[in-house]
């Protein structure tokens, strides 16, 4: 079987994005970035007024949405109900509720099936998220979970935002633990997922330990 598949985990900040497009690009396969597809969802959700108090709103907004996924590792990108929303997701608003809509287990339970959908389809593919070794793609040829110190997660966030360093550290110790503390398939580390701390580590030295973990497995 020459099908690969790789499932690419960890908090925010991590550099799971950066990593796992340049992972899918050395591999000649194409990169799924899960968190955009909660995240277009998310803008959705607000575009259509709806009250993140209210689960049923929400799944109700997910389940109609249109999401249009491109996922080429060299310009990944998505729209929901045919707008481009490759800018307004990574805005505020968006990131300050996308926690919540994903904590809904319809909302996941929906954009697994796309996920799985989309992943059945490929031959190479690189997919990043929080709950993918877990749930997604149990049977994946490699399962990284990259994590880095709180610092460095935020130092990198910050610079990719131009935000203030300590004003994204709050914001991702508030997701992670939203993240982690939900019902619903939560972040944590699968058994059998490889732990990668990335702190004081290049991006090229992150691609080329995940690169020659996947040639031991494959
Ligand atoms: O990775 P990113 O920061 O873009 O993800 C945004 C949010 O989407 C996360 O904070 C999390 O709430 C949610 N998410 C998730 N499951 C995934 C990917 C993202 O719940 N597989």
């Amino acid at each position: 079987d020459e099908r690969i598949v790789v499932a690419v985990d960890g908090p925010s900040g991590s550099g799971k994005s950066t990593v796992s497009r340049r992972l899918a690009a050395a591999i000649g396969g194409v990169y799924l970035d899960t968190g955009a597809m909660y995240r277009a969802v998310t803008w959705a959700v607000l575009e259509a007024g709806a009250d993140l108090a209210d689960p049923d709103g929400i799944t109700k907004v997910a389940l109609s949405t249109d999401l249009s996924i491109g996922t080429d590792p060299a310009a990944p990108h998505i729209a929901a109900n045919g707008t481009n929303v490759d800018q307004p997701i990574r805005g505020p608003e968006v990131t300050g509720a996308v926690s919540a809509v994903a904590a809904v287990p319809a909302v996941r339970r929906h954009l697994v099936a796309r996920q799985q959908a989309i992943i059945a389809g490929q031959p190479r593919i690189v997919v990043e998220g929080r709950d993918i070794a877990g749930v997604v793609a149990p049977d994946a040829d490699l399962k990284v979970y990259l994590t880095a110190s709180a610092a460095a997660r935020a130092a990198r966030r910050s610079t990719e935002d131009a935000t203030d360093t300590a004003a994204t550290e709050a914001d991702l110790a508030r997701r992670d633990k939203l993240d982690s503390s939900r019902a619903a398939d939560p972040l944590r580390q699968a058994d059998d997922a490889v732990e990668v701390d990335t702190t004081g580590m290049s991006i090229d030295e992150v691609v080329t330990r995940l690169s020659d973990l996947l040639k031991s497995r494959t």
